[in-house]
């Protein structure tokens, strides 16, 4: 029996600071999948939103002067700009502080009440602010290693209990009969392990000692619900529990949670408990993803290792990091973040395996036909025409497969064999011999096939990549959206009308200049940013959108104090191999010489700067250029015509003095 409904959910985000690549991982993830749902037809319910409540948020709210709700406002406005930057198409956004929602966290405490489920008592122990969880003696070490020891309060107060621990058979139970309800298997049984090894305790679910959370009115005088159930039932909320029952059960039991690894034991042990006590049915199931990691941490916003996604789409769009995230992660897995795999994947997969297809096709339609598509004669002889017709018929159907089962990363693989196979296609064909021979209708046949595979490609790619495959679309010169087209269209060759006037542009994806990346976006970088120096204000969503390069935000005097710049000689400089833009100098600064490599090539010759005092930030991470280390970073300006002009001390100065 097919499902009624593709029902599919992001975390509930909390809202103690603007989202960082994490959140963006899964929101493309979710977007992608309800694209591709909605193309075969299926009614899809894309469910994403904030989880508002806590303490974490509260604090954060006071120490930027707000109320926590002006606080989340302000967040979830700026999550929402973001997401509309990346065109997420979600269908619902549910906020913890709707007043709905209050309402069913409510009802839903009184169910539990009711069944006996819930009952007072006292808390005694530490509690983690970030994570919004009592934490047993057992993980206190763990927890504190990875939080700092700040994060631990201890704190002694009155609480209700749900009585989990009575839910623990039922969920092995479960777990063990319908092993599909977590994904990827590993996970499923790291649960069921840890549910096997051990009791399960009751849980803590109210709070005495703050206020911002869900009142429980009577059910629990003085009371709040926060964080873990009031959160949960946040899907509920946005399926219509309470509201509109008819809905809620036609949604609810189709619906798939996509989240990140760290929140796995919460939907698939403490969800489950609280809706089989309470008789709601269970939703479908959960699919959790790994980290993206950097220096093999968890990129998170208490490490403030964030990585940010708004200067990406600024320079290139919210597609190529779309595409970098989809592409460089297998699902069950952790992602290493780098911006070398960043600028690889661009360029490799997106601007030259992709855009090249549709350049160079689009300029020899132009060049032999006047820019239209001719009709497709059927020449026989030449393997390579069954070749792509194979190639289309077996991997664009494999790849959907793939993506079926949430293996995101090895469809898009598979797509890009179809891509590549495009390319050999166009070479092995070669139209201008084709067209030198005079062989018309081969021609003819190799121009069709070439703009006809790249038509079926636009449909494939749009769910992963919704704006290139638009950008493709239109200079196709095909009318309306390649992703409102059906995608059984993905999978047939043969669509593209005779006659279609083609309209080619520039191409769709420049090549990353990496010399200009390094300097524009990483090093001293606005992408890698500590927790303080990110605006989380009123004023911040837009600055994402309107910012440019030369817009920083105020930073105080200690943020200055970090820098540690510094006057410097230089002894030698010299091109970097196979780097048109990057020269290597060897600078003194004194007691210590320094490698420094800078995108100055074009603009300096080695020899003019050798002798020179320059000004060098000295304590920047390490970062290695085409395979040289780079210990330092110059300082220069660049001119409205594009000089790039380094800047050095007015007088003679000592090298090693500090600049300040
Ligand atoms: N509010 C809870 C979720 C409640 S769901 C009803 C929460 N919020 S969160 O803001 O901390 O977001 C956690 C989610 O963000 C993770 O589960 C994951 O989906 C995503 N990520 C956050 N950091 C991440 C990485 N470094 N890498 C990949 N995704 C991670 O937990």
């Amino acid at each position: 029996m097919s499902r009624p409904v593709f029902g599919i959910t992001t975390p509930l985000y909390y809202t103690n600071g603007k989202p960082h690549i994490g959140h963006t991982y899964s929101t493309c993830i979710v977007d992608t999948l309800s694209r591709y749902h909605r193309q075969k037809g299926e009614e899809v319910w894309f469910i994403t939103g904030a989880d508002e409540h806590g303490q974490k948020i509260a604090n954060t709210a006071k120490k930027h002067g707000k109320t926590p709700q002006a606080w989340c406002d302000e967040i979830v406005d700026y999550t929402r700009e973001l997401w509309d930057l990346f065109g997420m198409t979600y269908d619902r956004y549910v906020r913890t502080t709707e007043p709905e929602h209050y309402k069913d966290v409510q009802q839903v405490v009184g169910l539990l009440k009711s069944k006996g489920d819930i009952f007072s008592g006292s808390y005694e122990g530490w509690y983690s602010v970030s994570e919004e969880r009592f934490v047993p003696e057992s993980e206190k070490e763990t927890v504190e290693a990875s939080n700092g020891t700040a994060d631990l309060v201890w704190t002694s107060e009155e609480t209700f209990y749900f009585r989990m621990s009575a839910y623990r058979q039922a969920l092995i139970d479960l777990y063990t009969k319908e092993p599909e309800r977590i994904r990827p298997e590993s996970r499923r049984n790291e649960i069921l392990a840890r549910l096997q090894s051990d009791e399960l305790r009751d849980l803590s679910i109210t709070r005495t000692s703050i206020e911002w959370g869900i009142p429980l009115n009577d059910l629990a005088p003085g009371h709040v619900c926060y964080v873990w159930i009031d959160a949960l039932l946040g899907y509920a909320t946005a399926t219509g529990y309470r509201t509109d029952q008819g809905e809620f059960d036609r949604i609810w039991p189709h619906i798939v949670h996509l989240i990140g690894k760290d929140i796995l034991w919460f939907h698939t042990v403490i969800m489950p408990s609280v809706l089989l006590a309470a008789g709601i049915p269970l939703t479908t199931g959960v699919v959790a993803h790994g980290f993206w990691i950097k220096d093999d941490q968890k990129i998170s916003k208490s490490k403030g290792n964030m990585i940010f996604v708004e200067p990406f789409i600024e320079e290139f769009g919210p597609d190529p990091f779309r595409y970098y995230l989809l592409r460089d992660s297998s699902l069950g897995s952790d992602g290493a973040f780098s911006d070398d795999a960043f600028i690889h994947r661009v360029n490799s997969d997106l601007a030259n395996d992709l855009g090249n297809a549709l350049h160079r096709s689009l300029s020899m339609l132009g060049r032999y036909r006047e820019g239209i598509v001719p009709a497709r004669p059927a020449v026989e002889g030449d393997p390579a025409v069954a070749d792509l017709r194979a190639l289309v018929a077996r991997i664009v159907p494999a790849s959907d497969e793939e993506l079926e089962e949430f293996r995101l990363q090895s469809a898009l693989e598979l797509l890009w064999e179809v891509v590549r196979g495009i390319n050999k296609y166009i070479d092995s064909r070669a139209p201008w011999a084709l067209s030198k021979k005079g062989l018309d209708a081969e021609l003819d046949q190799t121009l069709y096939d070439m703009l006809d595979a790249l038509r079926l490609t636009a449909i494939a790619l749009s769910p992963y990549i919704p704006n290139l495959a638009q950008a493709m679309w239109t200079q196709l010169g095909l009318e309306g959206k390649a992703s409102d087209r059906p995608r059984s269209e993905a999978h047939t060759l043969g669509l593209l009308p005779a006659g279609t006037v083609t309209k080619i542009g520039e191409p769709i994806v420049p090549r990353i200049d990496e010399a200009l990346y390094f300097e524009r976006l990483s090093g001293g970088s606005p992408l890698v940013t500590t927790p303080e120096s990110v605006p989380a204000t009123s004023s911040a969503p837009s600055a994402a959108k309107k910012k440019t390069a030369g817009e920083k935000g105020e930073i105080q005097y200690d943020d200055f104090g970090k820098l540690d710049l510094r006057v410097a000689e230089v002894m030698t400089a010299e091109r970097v191999e196979g780097a048109d833009k990057l020269l290597k100098l060897s600078v003194s600064l004194g007691a210590e010489q320094r490698i420094i490599v800078s995108g100055i090539a074009e603009h300096y010759t080695p020899e003019s700067l050798v002798g020179r005092k320059i000004v060098v930030l000295a304590n920047l991470a390490p970062r290695k250029l085409r395979g040289v280390e780079s210990q330092g970073m110059l300082l220069a300006t660049t001119t409205a015509e594009g000089k790039v002009i380094v800047l050095s001390p007015e007088q003679d100065a000592p090298a090693g003095s500090p600049v300040s």
